[in-house]
């Protein structure tokens, strides 16, 4: 073999997935779409509470992609992410690819007070000095937040997703609705391919967790309200802002979101109030009790794979950005 094809092949590295625990069906999926299956590894935990991974394939050289949303158990999810990293750059992958299709504490983003930290930049401080070389993602609860890594970072959107699936409920007089003033720009590109109406809520947050509507600008009365929002963790947000639509007219109320938290009763919460569809992606497994509160999940998972692809191959993203 000529000397320069030998030394391209080793370069281009063979590709390989590995899952951690926190969405396994998801990397499945996302191998499946890529006709792969997953790279065979052990992550599970000591005796002592202490993860603990081992690497069964060998990774010497490949294009190693791991997956796993920092989802709910957020630290141990992370955990597992970090030592999956460290464990291929040590048996000498070529290069890793962190795919985190949530990216969790990605809401402590800034200081909102004296003495507290800023947690998704330590977060992003962790990934990159476990030896990640660069993340893929999606909708980033703060774009800014793609800058707190000194990689490269690739940021998907679902809003093409989940916009296609409420084009093809051909809803009656539809209105776009962000549930805080932070949303406007995402509500506003939603409405954009839907061809829809916007109204934005004013928000504020008496405490932690807690979300009250302040007021609201925007015709609502008689239309379709469809609430866009990047994620839904207590529900508060949601069912503040569902009731404060119904109260001003709204004829029938919409919820869209790319990250399906639903923490604590936030599945109670949405069963019983006035939300006709909450239409969530699978960045975060989904538990049974998600269809009983009508929480629809559509699959990001052929998006990653094409995105995983075109990284392997060094070829362009941005037509998957649009
Ligand atoms: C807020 O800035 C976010 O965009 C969401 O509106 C918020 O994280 C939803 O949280 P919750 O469901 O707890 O109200």
């Amino acid at each position: 073999m000529p000397e320069q094809v030998a030394w391209k092949r080793t370069m281009d590295g063979r590709l390989l997935i590995f899952s951690g625990n926190a969405n396994p069906a998801l990397a499945r999926e996302i191998a499946a779409n890529l006709r792969m299956t997953l790279g065979r590894a052990m992550v599970g935990e000591f005796k002592n509470g202490e993860t603990r991974i081992k690497i069964h394939d060998n990774v010497r050289g490949c294009d190693i992609f791991i997956i796993q949303p920092t989802c709910t158990p957020v630290d141990h999810n992370l955990m597992e992410l970090l030592l999956m990293i460290d464990a291929v750059r040590r048996a000498s992958a070529r290069r890793v690819t962190a795919v985190i299709p949530y990216y969790g504490y990605a809401k402590q983003e800034k200081k909102t007070a004296g003495r507290e930290p800023i947690s998704a930049k330590l977060v992003a401080n962790l990934i990159r000095t476990a030896g990640a070389d660069r993340v893929l993602t999606m909708d980033l609860h703060a774009p800014a937040i793609e800058g707190f890594f000194d990689i490269p970072v690739d940021h998907l959107q679902a809003a093409p997703l989940l916009s296609d699936y409420i084009h093809g409920l051909n809803l009656q007089n539809p209105v776009v609705v962000s549930p805080d003033a932070g949303g406007v720009g995402r509500a506003n590109r939603f409405r954009e391919r839907i061809g829809a109406g916007l109204a934005i809520i004013a928000k504020q947050r008496p405490e932690p967790d807690t979300a009250e509507v302040i007021e609201m600008v925007g015709e609502v009365e008689g239309k379709t309200a469809i609430i866009v929002d990047d994620m839904i963790s207590t529900g508060g947000t949601l069912i503040e802002a569902a009731q404060a639509l119904v109260e001003r007219g709204a004829r029938k109320v919409y919820a869209c979101a790319t990250h399906g938290i639903f923490a604590a009763d936030a599945l109670e919460l949405i069963a019983r109030s006035d939300v006709i569809e909450t239409i969530v992606t699978n960045t975060i497994p989904q538990s049974a009790a998600a269809a009983t509160a009508r929480v629809r999940a559509i699959s990001v998972a052929p998006l990653f794979a094409e995105a995983i692809m075109r990284i392997h191959k060094d070829l362009s993203l941005s037509a998957l950005f649009s």
